[in-house]
C-alpha cells in the first residue's frame, strides 16, 4: 500500500504512462526462428522434438541453439506444448508448488543432425489437434469438431510480430487470432473497458504493489491465462490457453494476434478445449487446482478497517451492526492489534490479550468469527520472538549470503522464503503460537507481491532513526543503493512492470536476491504470494483441523486452491465501483471464485449515495467485505441511516440466498465453476453479452444488475431471452424475447436481482449471522417461463457442517438434494432426489414453502398432494395465488403468469418428496 498522499499522484502518473505505452506497441522482429530437425513419439506418450536455431541473433542476448519440444495430450481436452533449452535445465514453476507431469528428461542436442521426423504432421487428441511446420518451425492447435484453428504461431513478413525466439532472458512467441475471438483474462489488471480485452491495451504480468485504481497495469497477481470465446455461424465455442511461467512478461494483444514477450523460464503452454466457458474453467481448475472450499461463515458479511484503535472500538462496531439489524459474520483487524506492526504480536495497551480474548469468545458465542492481517515482512528486532526464531532457522531470502533487508510497516524487515521447507515449518509454528494467544478463525496475508518501501540494496542508516518516528512508515528510511551490476536487476528486455522507467526490483525484493536452493528472485518473484498462501493454508488446516480461510492480495496460477482474494486498494468512486465487476469476473476465470472488492472503497471516503450503491452490489460479491483506510472517515454500513437501509435490504437477500451461494461454493470446489460469472457463461451465443461488465450472474441463473452511476434511479440492463423474476418482489417479471436492454426502476435502496426461468432456487429465511440463517427452514422458488403451459425446472442444494476439510459426499457428513419440477397441461409436479440424506435429517432441516412462478390458470381451490396424500388446509398451511405483474413485456401476445405460494409445509430436506396439483381453469 502506498501512503494516502502519494496514492493519487503516483496513480495519475502511472495512468498517463500506461496510456503512452498503449500507443507504442512494439513491432520489432527479434529472432530468425527455429527449424525442427527431429520429432518422434516418446515411450511415455506424446511427441519429443528437437529445434535448431536458424541463424543466431544477439538482440536481448544470444539465441539458445537447440530447444526440446514436448507435446502431449494429457487428458481428453488438455494439450500441453512445452519448449525448453535442449541442453540445460531451465527455471520452471516448481513442480512441488503446482503439481503436474514432468516433461521427459532432456535428450540433449549433442550429435544430433537432421534426424527422424514423426511422419504424420498432425498429432490428434480427443478434441484438439496439434500440427506443425518444420522450417521455420511453427505449430498450431485446431479443434477437431469444427476445424477451428485456436492457436497458430506461424509468422510471415506482413505480420506485426516475429518468429519464435528463445534466449536466456527473452522468449517470444505469437499466435494469430480471428476477428471473432473475444478474449478474457491475462491479469491481474483493472480493465476500464470491461472484462473483454481491448486490442492494444498493455497486458503486463508481474506481481506488484500497484493498487487497483491503476488501469491496464500489472497489479498484485500474475495469471498468464486467457479464455477465447468465438461465435462463428451462430455457434459459440470457448477454449483456454495458459502459459505456465512465473517470469515477468508483456502480452501484446492486437486483435488479430497475441504476442508473449517473457523474460525467463520456458514455454509451457496448456490448451483447454472447452467448448463452453464453464468447461474451460472446469478443465483449467482440474489442472491448476480446484478452488478451496470456503467455510459457510465466509459467505457472510465481513467488516474491516485499517485504524480500529482498540478492542472497545471493534466491540462497538459489532454492536453497531447488531443495533442497526444488519447481518455481520466476521470482524477483522488490520495491523492495529499488533505491537508496532509486528506479525503475531498484540499491542499490550490497546489490544491486551485478555480483553481481545474476551471479545473473541463473545463473538464466537454468537456464531461470529475473527480474522487478522499478517504481512510477510518480519521486523528485524532482536527482542522479537518471531524474528529470533526465524534467524535461528535461517528462513529468510538472502542477498550475498545475508538476509535481504527491506522496509515495510514495522520498519526494517526480512522476508521469509516460503520456497524453503524450513521456513514453512517455522511459519506454521508462529501461527500455532499466535493462535494460542488469540484463537483467530482465518488469516489475511497482505503486501505479498512482495511490497517493499525501499528499492535496491539497503542498510540500516547510521545517521537517522528508521522508522523515522514521523508518522510516515511508508517513506523509505533505509540507506539504499540501486543494484545495476547483474543482468537479473537490469535484464536486456524491460517489461512494462510498474511503468518501464523503473527497474524490475522497484519497491520489491532485488531480483538478484536468492531463495532456497539458489533460486533467483528474478524467476520466483511472482510466486511469493502463492507460496505464502500454500504455507498459510496448510498451517491453519493442520492446526485447527477445519476448513481454513486465507485471504491473499498477491496470487498466481493455482492460488484459488488455497486462498480467497480481494481486489486490493481501490477508491471510493463510481468508476471503482464499476471496475470491481470486471476484476471479480476475471478471478472467477482464474479459478479463484471467492473474490470481492473493498465495499464503499478503501480510500478516500465515498459519498453516502455511492456507499448505498456499493453495498447493494457488494452484497452479491462472493466475498463481501467493507474495508477502509485509516485516513477515511468511518464507513461501516450503519454509519449512514440510508446505507443501513440499503444494507438491510441487499444483505438481507444475500443471507436468504446463502444456501444457493454455499451450493455454488460446492460446485466451484468440484468443478471450478465461478460463483460470480459473466452473463455469457449461461448465454454463450448471445454476442451482446460478450463485453458486458456492468451485470453478472451468480451461478447459472441469478442475475445482478446494479446501479453504477451517480444520481441514477433506474438501470439499463441486458436481459437474455426468457423470463426473469425479480427476487425482491417475485410478482415483478421481465419477459425478454430476444435479449434486449431494458430500463428498470432502481430507487436508492433497491438493487435489481432476477432469477431466470427453469430454475429451482433454494432459499432460507436469512438472519443476522450465517449460523442463524442456515438453521432456518427452506423455501424453494420454482420458475417456469411466464404463462407457460409446459416446462421443466431444476435446482440443487448442498449442505454440510462446513467445518470439515473437504466437501466430499460421505455418509452423514453432508446432504445433496436435486430438485425437479415439471409442468404438463397445467399439471404441476415438484419433487426432490436426495443423496445422503442423513446430515440434513440429523440437523432437522425442513422445507416450509414452495413458490411456483409463471403458471397459467387461476389456481382457485387447488388440490395439492404431497407424497400421495392431499395437503390438509390447516391454519399453518396456506396457498396464495397472485397474478404476477409483468414489468416489461416484449410483444403483446404473451401471457401473464401466476404465482402460487404453498406455505406451512414441513418437508424434510433429507427425504425425497413429491408434490403435485392441477391449476384451475382461467376464469
Ligand atoms: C495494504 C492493503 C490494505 C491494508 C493496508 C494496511 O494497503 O492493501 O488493505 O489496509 O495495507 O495493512
Amino acid at each position: 500500500m502506498l501512503s494516502p498522499s502519494t496514492f493519487l499522484s503516483i496513480s495519475i502518473f502511472l495512468l498517463l504512462f500506461s496510456f503512452e505505452l498503449s500507443n507504442a506497441v512494439s513491432t520489432t522482429k527479434i529472432g530468425q526462428g527455429y527449424r525442427l530437425i527431429s520429432i518422434e513419439e516418446s515411450p511415455h506418450g506424446g511427441l519429443i522434438g528437437l529445434l535448431q536455431v536458424k541463424q543466431k541473433t544477439y538482440t536481448y542476448g544470444p539465441d539458445i541453439p537447440y530447444l526440446q519440444l514436448f507435446v502431449k495430450h494429457e487428458t481428453q481436452d488438455r494439450l500441453r506444448v512445452h519448449i525448453t533449452d535442449a541442453d540445460k535445465k531451465r527455471w520452471e514453476v516448481p513442480y512441488n508448488l503446482l503439481a503436474r507431469e514432468q516433461p521427459p528428461p532432456l535428450k540433449k542436442s549433442l550429435g544430433k543432425s537432421k534426424g527422424e521426423l514423426f511422419t504424420a504432421s498432425e498429432y490428434s487428441g480427443n478434441e484438439l489437434i496439434f500440427s506443425y511446420t518444420s522450417d521455420p518451425f511453427s505449430f498450431s492447435v485446431r479443434r477437431k469438431s469444427n476445424g477451428q484453428t485456436l492457436f497458430n504461431t506461424s509468422s510471415d513478413e506482413s505480420d506485426p510480430y516475429g518468429n519464435l525466439v528463445f534466449k536466456d532472458q527473452y522468449l517470444e512467441i505469437s499466435t494469430k487470432l480471428p476477428s471473432s475471438a473475444a478474449i478474457y483474462g491475462l491479469g491481474e489488471n483493472t480493465q476500464p473497458n470491461g472484462i473483454r480485452l481491448q486490442p492494444n491495451d498493455p497486458y503486463t504480468i508481474y506481481t506488484t504493489d500497484i493498487s487497483a485504481i491503476n488501469l491496464n497495469m500489472d497489479l498484485y497477481g500474475s495469471h498468464p491465462v486467457y479464455m477465447d470465446l468465438r461465435n462463428e455461424g451462430g455457434e459459440a465455442n470457448a477454449h483456454g490457453v495458459l502459459l505456465l511461467n512465473s517470469n515477468g512478461m508483456d502480452v501484446f494483444y492486437r486483435g488479430s494476434s497475441l504476442t508473449y514477450k517473457v523474460i525467463g523460464g520456458v514455454f509451457d503452454f496448456y490448451f483447454f478445449g472447452g467448448p463452453t466457458p464453464l468447461a474451460v474453467v472446469d478443465q483449467y481448475t482440474a489442472f491448476v487446482g480446484r478452488p478451496a472450499p470456503m467455510p459457510y461463515w465466509a459467505l457472510g458479511f465481513h467488516q474491516c478497517r485499517w485504524g480500529y484503535h482498540n478492542v472497545s472500538e471493534i466491540e462497538g462496531v459489532v454492536e453497531g451492526y447488531k443495533k442497526a439489524k444488519i447481518p455481520l459474520d466476521v470482524m477483522w483487524t488490520d495491523d492495529d492489534h499488533m505491537d508496532g506492526a509486528k506479525d503475531f504480536t498484540l499491542d499490550p495497551i490497546n489490544f491486551p490479550r485478555e480483553k481481545l480474548q474476551a471479545f473473541v469468545s463473545k463473538i464466537h458465542s454468537r456464531g461470529m468469527k475473527y480474522i487478522v492481517l499478517i504481512d510477510p515482512g518480519i521486523a528485524t528486532n532482536s527482542t522479537y520472538g518471531t524474528f529470533i526464531r526465524g534467524m535461528a532457522n535461517d528462513v529468510f531470502i538472502k542477498y550475498e549470503g545475508k538476509p535481504y533487508l527491506a522496509q515495510v510497516w514495522p520498519g526494517p524487515v526480512y522476508f521469509p522464503d516460503y520456497l524453503n521447507p524450513k521456513t514453512v515449518s517455522w511459519w506454521t509454528d508462529e501461527i500455532r503460537r499466535f493462535r494460542e494467544l488469540v484463537p483467530v478463525d482465518g488469516l489475511w496475508i497482505d503486501m505479498n507481491e512482495v511490497s517493499n518501501f525501499c528499492t535496491g540494496l539497503c542498510e540500516l542508516p547510521k545517521d537517522h532513526p528508521c522508522p523515522t518516528g514521523k508518522g510516515d512508515p511508508w517513506v523509505c528510511c533505509l540507506d539504499c543503493k540501486n543494484i545495476t551490476k547483474t543482468r537479473w536487476d537490469e535484464p536486456p528486455y524491460k517489461i512494462n512492470a510498474s511503468g518501464t522507467h523503473v527497474p524490475l526490483g522497484y519497491k520489491t525484493i532485488a531480483t538478484s536476491a536468492v531463495h532456497y536452493n539458489g533460486v533467483l528472485e528474478y524467476d520466483a518473484h511472482s510466486l511469493y504470494g502463492f507460496s505464502q498462501a500454500i504455507a498459510t493454508h496448510n498451517a491453519l488446516q493442520g492446526l485447527i483441523g477445519k476448513r481454513p480461510f486465507v485471504l491473499s492480495r498477491s496470487t498466481f496460477v493455482g492460488s484459488g486452491a488455497y486462498a480467497a482474494h480481494w481486489t486490493g486498494d481501490n477508491q471510493g468512486t463510481w468508476l471503482n465501483l464499476k471496475y470491481s465487476i470486471s476484476t471479480m469476473l476475471n478471478f472467477g476465470i482464474f479459478g479463484m471464485p471467492m473474490v470481492g472488492s473493498d465495499i464503499c472503497g478503501f480510500y478516500p471516503q465515498p459519498t453516502e449515495e455511492l456507499c448505498n450503491r456499493w453495498i447493494e452490489l457488494g452484497a452479491f460479491y462472493p466475498f463481501s467485505r467493507d474495508h477502509a483506510n485509516f485516513a477515511s472517515p468511518r464507513q461501516e454500513l450503519y454509519v449512514w441511516d440510508s446505507v443501513a437501509k440499503s444494507a438491510r435490504n441487499a444483505l438481507g437477500m444475500r443471507y436468504k440466498l446463502l444456501p444457493y451461494l454455499y451450493t455454488l461454493n460446492y460446485e466451484a470446489h468440484i468443478s471450478g465453476a465461478p460463483i460470480a460469472r459473466p452473463i455469457f457463461f449461461s448465454f454463450p451465443n448471445l454476442t451482446e453479452a460478450y463485453g458486458l461488465s456492468t451485470q453478472f450472474l451468480l451461478g447459472s441463473s441469478v442475475m445482478v444488475s446494479p446501479v453504477l452511476t451517480m444520481g441514477a434511479t433506474s438501470v439499463k440492463a441486458l436481459f437474455p431471452p426468457g423470463t426473469w423474476y425479480n427476487l425482491f418482489d417475485m410478482t415483478k417479471t421481465v419477459v425478454s424475447k430476444q435479449g434486449h436492454y431494458l430500463s428498470l426502476n432502481a430507487p436508492l435502496h433497491e438493487i435489481n436481482v432476477h432469477v431466470y426461468q427453469n430454475m429451482i432456487l433454494p432459499m432460507q429465511r436469512g438472519g443476522m449471522t450465517s449460523q442463524e440463517a442456515r438453521m432456518t427452514p427452506f423455501t424453494l422458488v420454482v420458475t417456469f417461463p411466464s404463462g407457460a403451459t409446459n416446462g421443466e425446472a431444476k435446482g440443487k442444494v448442498f449442505v454440510d457442517d462446513d467445518e470439515r476439510l473437504d466437501m466430499k459426499m460421505e455418509d452423514g457428513q453432508s446432504t445433496y438434494v436435486e430438485f425437479y419440477a415439471s409442468l404438463t397441461n397445467k399439471m404441476v409436479k415438484v419433487w426432490s432426489q436426495v443423496e445422503e440424506g442423513k446430515f440434513a435429517l440429523n440437523k432437522g432441516l425442513e422445507i416450509e414453502k414452495v413458490i411456483v412462478l409463471g403458471l397459467e390458470g387461476n389456481g382457485v381451490g387447488l388440490q395439492i398432494e404431497v407424497d400421495g396424500f392431499p395437503l390438509k388446509d390447516t391454519s399453518a398451511t396456506f396457498i396464495e395465488n397472485t397474478p404476477s405483474h409483468v414489468e416489461k413485456l416484449e410483444g403483446n401476445n404473451q401471457k401473464r403468469g401466476m404465482m402460487v405460494v404453498i406455505g406451512g409445509l414441513e418437508l424434510s430436506l433429507g427425504k425425497n418428496f413429491a408434490m403435485s396439483w392441477k391449476m384451475g381453469i382461467k376464469g
